[in-house]
């Protein structure tokens, strides 16, 4: 399967509007929600999506000059409460997601793939995530792009059991 070159990523400017970005979210995470998973991105307000990409990188993914994906990469910080996610030489992905319209083209795959080259070209040794441990589907998803299980975290926020997962990146 050939990746759609006609979709481009950059990063989140000022003229984005917030206000979309969180509804292509709520969109985009309703799959999880049906399931019973309250991601943070499945509820969560403008302001929430401005706090999290805040202190990040935010990349949307573009097709004929709508926004149809976005990834938001966070370089290594203290305070997760995560051995893992604490190291300095990890960094971290959230608030991924895809246009429901637009799925199963390989736009998802590419924004992890920009994720990566961005985070390989900090320096760091690693990229890691976290998912619901009852969504087998991203699970299997995230393995076949080449993560693997670190541990399981339950955070304050949501109603089930996360696993991080992590890729080492100086392979390419
Ligand atoms: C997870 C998510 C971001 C993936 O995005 P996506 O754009 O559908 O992902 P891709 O298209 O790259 O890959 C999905 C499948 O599409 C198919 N696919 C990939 N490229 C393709 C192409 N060019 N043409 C046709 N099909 C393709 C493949 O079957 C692929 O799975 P595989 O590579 O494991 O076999 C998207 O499903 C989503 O937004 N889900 C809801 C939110 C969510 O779960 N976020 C993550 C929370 S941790």
């Amino acid at each position: 399967m050939k990746p759609d070159t006609t979709v481009s990523i950059r990063p989140l400017s000022e003229d984005d509007s917030l206000e979309e970005l969180t509804e292509l979210l709520h969109r985009a995470y309703k799959v999880l929600a049906d399931m019973g998973l309250k991601f943070l991105a499945t509820w969560q307000d403008v302001e929430t999506t401005r706090k999290r990409i805040s202190n990040g990188t935010c990349f949307v993914a573009l097709k004929d000059d709508r926004i149809v994906g976005t990834i938001t990469f966070k370089m290594p910080h203290a305070g997760h409460g995560v051995a893992w996610l604490d190291r300095p030489d990890i960094g971290h992905i959230s608030q991924m997601a895809v246009e429901p319209a637009y799925q199963n083209r390989g736009i998802g795959a590419c924004l992890m793939k920009h994720a990566e080259d961005h985070a390989r070209a900090q320096g760091l040794a690693e990229l890691a995530l976290d998912t619901s441990e009852q969504a087998h589907h991203l699970i299997s998803w995230y393995e076949r792009l080449g993560y693997r299980f670190v541990e399981c975290v339950q955070w304050d926020v949501t109603n089930y059991r996360s696993v991080v997962m992590s890729k080492t990146l100086a392979d390419g």
